[in-house]
């Protein structure tokens, strides 16, 4: 049906549902359709040549908005709290408080840099983060289809919308959830507004966004894409949905990890850096062969 899901990188536990959810939603057409997809190394590649890409976070850690004694205490975070994000063996609800410690101490070593809202496009502009192969089809189709893509990301939303303006495909049915920087009068961050959102609170994000998924509720059917688990909840506030299809990105820890993410995702992308395979998804639901 779908050549590319016969693509190495690809898992699935049950083929059989895959082709039946794909076909439910292909007959209820693409203007049923709406695309939630996480950020950072879901729609960003995990690795090129070998080394990794930076997150949202990790593009202002490494750049010339920080100094170096903060650099060291970030990295020092990131040391201790990413095995713990990705640990097979520790429970989501163990991994919560721990993760709110994470991003609460990033924030504050980021607001004590006294970043500037204007600095945020050069950081972007020389970072090394890089948007999957295949954005362009990605995010251009799905404007040219007007079907709604949230990009619902734990990372920043003042960097994220940079990266994807940067790329030239922030366009107009594109909504993002985020962590979003307050700047004071003279443009320096104060500190970031609303609720935090982490990796593991995405269900909660999407309960207070009710009028987004209102205005889209003649839109049941979901395409979702993420790499954590933390991130199967981000269709959580979709109002009378009738299909989805998870589609998540294995990027590290592959053995450890397999079989909880083939009893989660429906679709398990094995460290494939591209978005070949939800772009044949998407072909296939707007009726483009
Ligand atoms: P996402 O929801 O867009 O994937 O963003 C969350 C990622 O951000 C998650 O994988 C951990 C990462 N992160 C950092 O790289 N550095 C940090 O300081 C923090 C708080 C998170
Ligand atoms: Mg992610």
């Amino acid at each position: 049906m779908i050549r590319e899901l016969s693509n190495p990188s690809v898992c699935m536990k049950n083929p059989g549902k895959v082709q039946d959810i794909l076909l439910s939603m292909q007959k209820a057409g693409s203007n049923t359709l709406q695309v939630i997809s996480d950020f950072d190394m879901t729609l960003t590649r995990f690795a090129f040549n070998g080394k990794r890409c930076p997150t949202c976070h990790n593009i202002l850690d490494n750049s010339r908005l920080i100094d170096d004694e903060c650099k060291l205490k970030l990295k020092d975070l990131l040391n201790t709290y990413y095995p713990i994000e990705i640990d097979p063996t520790r429970s989501a609800e163990e991994k919560l408080p721990l993760m709110v410690e994470w991003w609460t101490q990033a924030h504050e070593l980021l607001i004590q840099q006294k970043i500037k809202k204007d600095a945020l496009v050069l950081a972007v502009q020389e970072s090394e983060a890089k948007l999957r192969e295949g954005y362009q089809f990605f995010f251009n189709h799905l404007h040219e289809h007007s079907i709604p893509l949230l990009i619902f990301s734990a990372g920043i939303g003042d960097v994220l919308e940079e990266v994807i303006r940067h790329a030239g495909v922030f366009h107009s049915n594109v909504n993002v959830f985020s962590n979003y920087m307050k700047f004071d009068e003279l443009g320096v961050l104060q500190e970031f507004k609303g609720e935090l959102i982490h990796i593991y609170n995405k269900r909660e994000g999407a309960l207070l966004n009710t009028g987004h998924f209102r205005e889209l509720r003649a839109r049941p059917n979901v395409l979702l894409l993420g790499d954590s688990l933390g991130d199967l909840t981000m269709a959580d506030g979709v109002q009378a949905m009738e299909n989805i299809l998870k589609i998540g990105f294995l990027n590290d820890k592959v053995e450890d990890r397999r079989q909880t993410y083939m009893d989660s995702y429906d679709i398990v992308l094995i460290q494939d850096e591209t978005l070949e395979v939800p772009n044949a998804i998407v072909r296939f639901l707007t009726g483009n062969k």
